[in-house]
């Protein structure tokens, strides 16, 4: 199981002392939330962020995109370091053909649905996705309910993974605590995206570790 802390959560002031934390403590991927104030309700960063937090990590830059026509700025977030670019069914038109330049511009492709599409809206282009994302809240912000109903299609997923041996890693986003940390690995999870639950907190390693002691 491997933990992305989403730096949603930590101080933008202090992001690079913040990355540094977990990475220390033994996060997998750095979780970078990109928002618009279109697709979401809210805005938080561009690629001119993660090419300044780049250099910062070796860590898997695994960067969600909650924008519009993502495919606009698939290149500019390849180029600024991007190692992992997350798309949402819902804000492209052509999912296929985006999921196709995010390989192109020679990052691993990712598919996000939110808590109200089905796993039926991306099955076609399955085989494209080295990850895929189930919200498990509504995105737009950090420290909302975990939305249990979400973990069946992590379970699809799974499923699906087996019967046509896909290759994607299994993630989910939203309200990922100890209390709910285990049911997202027991459904079939592979990579768990945690922000309040990580940096509101003096002891980031501390509760990493409580996330890795809630799954055994
Ligand atoms: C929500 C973001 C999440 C967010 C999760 O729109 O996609 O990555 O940071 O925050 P928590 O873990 O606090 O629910
Ligand atoms: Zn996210």
């Amino acid at each position: 199981m491997k933990i992305a802390p989403s730096i949603l959560s930590a101080d933008f002031a202090n992001l690079e002392r913040d990355i540094v934390k977990v990475d220390q403590a033994g996060a997998d991927y750095i979780h970078v939330d990109v928002m618009d104030g279109q697709f979401v309700p809210n805005i938080t960063l561009g690629p001119n962020i993660v090419s300044a937090i780049r250099p910062v990590t070796e860590l898997t830059l695994d960067v969600h995109l909650m924008i519009v026509e993502p495919e606009r700025f698939i290149d500019d977030f390849a180029q600024a370091g991007a190692d992992i670019i997350t798309v949402h069914q819902e804000s492209t038109v052509h999912l296929h053909r985006t999921l196709q330049m995010i390989k192109k511009a020679g990052a691993k492709a990712g598919i996000v649905i939110n808590p109200g599409t089905p796993v039926s809206a991306i099955e076609e282009v399955l085989h494209l996705a080295d990850l895929v994302l189930i919200m498990t809240v509504n995105p737009g912000f950090g420290g909302q309910s975990f939305i249990k109903e979400c973990l069946k299609k992590v379970t699809q997923l799974a499923e699906l993974r087996r019967e046509h041996q896909y290759t994607y890693e299994i993630e989910v986003d939203g309200g990922v605590a100890d209390d709910t940390a285990a049911a997202c690995v027991e459904a079939g999870a592979d990579v768990l995206v945690a922000g309040s639950y990580v940096y509101n907190s003096e002891n980031v390693a501390e509760r990493i570790n409580r996330l890795r002691e809630a799954v055994k």
